[in-house]
């Protein structure tokens, strides 16, 4: 339910974004801002350790894994461009805030070898290995990890869905946490490694901003379209990048 608000919310965020954008608000004065939005619970490791305790136990109880956000197709649609990339079955991947873990399932069921997910909520964690044993995928490892703090390397792929986001929300941006994730991501990544986001915040143009320096873009995959105030936009955005040195 407090997922559903979420979503609208994210929405309303786009929207918004997507105005701003096609006023030429779109900035890098606004981009290299820590203040792009209103700050939000949505942005503490305390709402979303809460969110998984819950759904932790939901899944306890009745094997609900919980929350698929912005739906399956998300994760379809990464699977489709996986595909079309041929990116190998052995490729390093790495789900940057993997929540409940059901991507990591979707790519473990597709073929995918070589996979971690990190969240730095100890429930998500929990619930994520609990799911993936549930699917007998104990093969993939999960990790309680901040993101932001980096200490990865050595990935061929990193996909986030609704992370970047959450991190964004974040109240405390004393220490400019989108800037610490797009250093993470960077030390993360091997030279030409890749990168997915999927994100219900940000426009294309305020992520091409974002991921500029470090990462070429390299396409985005089709989201579904809305009208609003007379411009058209979309409720989710999804681009591919790579790493470059
Ligand atoms: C919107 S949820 C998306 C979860 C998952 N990617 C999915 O698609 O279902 C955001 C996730 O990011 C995690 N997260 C937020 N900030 C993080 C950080 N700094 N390091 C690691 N995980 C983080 C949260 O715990 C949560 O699981």
């Amino acid at each position: 339910m407090g997922d559903v608000v979420v979503f609208f919310r994210c929405l309303a965020n786009n929207m918004e974004a997507a105005v701003r954008s096609t006023r030429g608000c779109d900035s890098e004065q606004d981009s290299d801002s820590d203040n792009d939005f209103e700050t939000s619970q949505l942005g503490t490791k305390e709402y979303w350790e809460d969110a998984y305790q819950k759904e932790l136990e939901t899944f306890k109880d009745i094997g609900d894994v919980g929350e698929i956000w912005f739906g399956e197709e998300s994760m379809n649609r990464v699977l489709r461009w996986m595909d079309n990339a041929k990116i190998p079955e052995d490729a390093a991947i790495l789900d940057i805030g993997t929540g409940n873990g059901a991507f990591l399932v979707e790519m473990a069921k597709h073929g995918y070898k070589n996979l971690t997910g990190i969240d730095y909520s100890p429930a998500s964690v929990e619930l994520a290995k609990s799911v993936l044993q549930a699917e007998g995928l104990t093969h993939v490892d999960v990790k309680e990890l901040d993101f932001c703090h980096g200490g990865l390397e050595g990935y061929d792929l990193c996909v986030d869905k609704g992370t970047f986001d959450a991190i964004s929300l974040n109240p405390d941006n004393t220490g400019g946490v989108k800037r610490l994730y797009v250093q993470a991501l960077k030390a993360s990544l091997k030279d030409q490694g890749l990168f997915s986001i999927t994100s219900c915040n940000w426009t294309k143009e305020q992520l091409l901003e974002r991921f500029k320096e470090g990462f070429e873009f390299v396409q985005e995959l089709p989201t579904p379209t809305f009208q609003f105030g007379g411009k058209k936009g979309n409720s989710v955005t999804a681009l591919i990048f790579k790493r470059i040195r």
